[in-house]
């Protein structure tokens, strides 16, 4: 199989789980970003692009109520930790799953449900590819698509969120190019919010 088609079906597989929590949109945009941190940073592409792909298809074992519970940028404490350690460890097992049924190299099964297993807990990256998923993940926060969706998403003033990213962006990317990009995406964040504001003043003057 062509690695495109291989991607495709991959996708394709990847839906059903991903539609639990509507994060069909955000695996796409972290996988653009992971094509471009691939291409700027090295690493293999066999292991970050299915472990961008599948990383959350484990949020497709909790009820949808539970979940708004678990993530975001206001999510904290033993209960928001413990469901989102069980998106992370169902989505290794379910990732595994899909995988073999591609027969898929085991090696790289191994590696990329391993990541899956501590992409959003873990704090340190163990490898190269492992530290571009994460990177490719947070970066959909930053990202127009993903800034705008996640404001709503967690009811999030716009510049709520863009203070949270401009402070932690530093700290959270494990590669220059996803800095760059993060930083690149902040600007038009801003121009954004600044327009927004500004049609806002403008529809209260008349
Ligand atoms: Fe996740
Ligand atoms: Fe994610």
């Amino acid at each position: 199989m062509e690695w495109f088609e291989f991607i495709c079906r991959l996708f394709e597989k990847a839906d059903p789980y991903l539609a639990v929590r509507g994060d069909m949109g955000h695996t796409k945009v972290s996988y653009d970003y992971s094509l471009i941190l691939l291409q700027h940073e090295g690493g293999s592409k066999r292991i970050v692009e299915p472990a961008v792909i599948l990383h959350d298809v484990g949020w497709s074992v909790l009820e949808p109520e539970v979940i708004s519970a678990a993530f975001g940028v206001l999510a904290e404490g033993e209960e928001a930790e413990r469901l989102n350690r069980i998106h992370e460890t169902e989505g290794a097992a379910i990732a595994k799953q899909i995988l073999r049924s591609f027969d898929y190299e085991l090696g790289l099964v191994e590696q990329i449900s391993a990541i899956i297993s501590r992409h959003d807990s873990g704090e340190n990256a163990h490898s190269l590819e492992e530290g571009l998923v994460k990177d490719a993940d947070k970066l959909w926060r930053f990202s127009r698509t993903g800034y705008w969706e996640e404001t709503e998403r967690q009811h999030l003033k716009p510049a709520t969120l863009f203070e949270f990213l401009e402070l932690r962006c530093r700290e959270w990317f494990f590669s220059p190019t996803a800095l760059r990009l993060a930083e690149e995406e902040l600007v038009r964040r801003r121009d954004e919010i600044t327009a927004l504001r500004s049609g806002e003043d403008g529809d209260t003057q008349h």
